[in-house]
């Protein structure tokens, strides 16, 4: 016995004769593997950021789709004009992914939390509800999973998150179903929680804002649209399976480079400086235990001294997808952030 519900659901769970294998050494793959567009494909996460773009996407392509969602509301919001079967529930209920999955062909696993709540962990609503997903895909008859990762999760990473994202594909990867993983760097959209989090912060500091370490780390943005569009070939390309595709944007920018970018988009300036991550920790670890919605939590406010770059970005070369620009002109949407929405999104969402 395990503390462990997913180890536990996940004992007797063959490992993947293929375990450890990676996007550049797996050679000879199964090719009798195109997925029928006649069984529904699950895909959780579905009002998410990139759950959005993947359901339109989808859909538009004539697959039927059946959307794991925990917010009704939004989910009517922005999935409401799609032709999809929604079903409300929490992806860490084995019960309700069983129904959930019952009849379906394949499950796209989106769904992940960045910033944790009392009620949410990282180890339960990311590495342990992926093995309740994979024990119940096994037991159900669902045989392919699209897995979305993260650049830099691994399971010895000593940042929680990253652990967490790690541990997960771990066992994606040591699973016997035919299995695609996807890393990427960070993604943006108009429902993005990085750069439209950076633009709120810019329109709260007058003249001045800060970068936190200088604003050296270098990160490699990729829009939403275009992960939606990696997913999508992966799941009607048989050749991805047993491949893991790190995946970012057209070119590595640094944060400085990037606000630079933000502020060209709202048509605004403010002087950069660059503020080392200990002098802010204190202020973000307030911010932390007074708002309902912290834009950013001491746990992430690490990452954004990290380099988040794909050294071989696999978007083009092994799926075929030309990376949209991080570019002023893609960023428009940030220009209907004002005072007010950046104030109203740290108490309500
Ligand atoms: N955004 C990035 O920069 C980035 C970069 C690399 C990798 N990724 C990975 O890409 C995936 C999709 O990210 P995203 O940006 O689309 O995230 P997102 O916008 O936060 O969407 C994630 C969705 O998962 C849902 N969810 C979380 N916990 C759940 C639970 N226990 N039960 C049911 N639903 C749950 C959330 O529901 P609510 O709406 O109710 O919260 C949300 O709709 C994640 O696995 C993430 O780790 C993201």
């Amino acid at each position: 016995m395990t503390d462990n519900p997913a180890s536990e659901l996940l004992m007797g769970f063959p490992p993947s004769a293929t375990n450890g294998c990676s996007a550049t050494t797996v050679a000879e793959q199964p090719q009798l593997d195109e997925l029928s567009r006649d069984l529904p494909v699950v895909v959780t996460g579905a009002s998410g950021l990139v759950g959005t773009h993947l359901c339109r996407q989808l859909v538009e392509a004539g697959w039927k789709v059946r959307g794991i969602v925990r917010d009704a509301k939004k989910a009517a919001m922005r999935l409401g004009h799609l032709d999809l079967d929604i079903r409300t529930g929490d992806i860490r209920d084995a019960e309700m992914m069983r129904s959930a999955l019952t009849g379906a062909g394949a499950v796209v696993h989106l769904a992940a939390i960045a910033i944790e709540k009392r009620s949410e962990s990282y180890e339960a609503s990311n590495t342990d509800a992926t093995g309740v997903i994979l024990a119940v895909a096994h037991s159900t008859g669902v045989r392919r999973i699209v897995y979305m990762s993260q650049n830099g999760a691994s399971s010895s990473s000593p940042y929680r998150f990253l652990r967490s994202k790690g541990l997960a594909e771990d066992m994606v990867t040591a699973s016997d179903l035919k299995w695609t993983v996807l890393r990427p760097s960070v993604i943006f959209g108009p429902e993005d929680e990085f750069v439209n989090v950076l633009a709120r912060m810019i329109r709260l500091s007058p003249l001045v804002f800060p970068l936190p370490g200088g604003g050296t780390a270098r990160f490699q943005p990729i829009a939403a649209d275009d992960v939606a569009r990696a997913v999508r070939k992966s799941l009607e390309d048989p050749a991805t399976i047993r491949r893991t595709f790190a995946i970012g944007g057209s070119t590595p920018l640094t944060l400085r480079q990037m606000t630079e970018r933000i502020l060209v988009a709202m048509n605004t300036s403010r002087k950069l400086v660059g503020v080392p991550v200990r002098c802010i920790r204190p202020l973000v670890a307030a911010a932390e235990k007074m708002l309902p919605r912290p834009p950013v939590t001491t746990g992430l406010l690490e990452l954004l001294e990290m380099d988040n770059v794909i050294p071989e970005n696999d978007l083009t070369t092994g799926l075929g997808v030309e990376p949209v620009p991080f570019a002023p002109e893609e960023l428009l949407y940030l220009r209907e952030i004002t005072v007010a929405s950046a104030l109203g999104s740290l108490f309500h969402g």
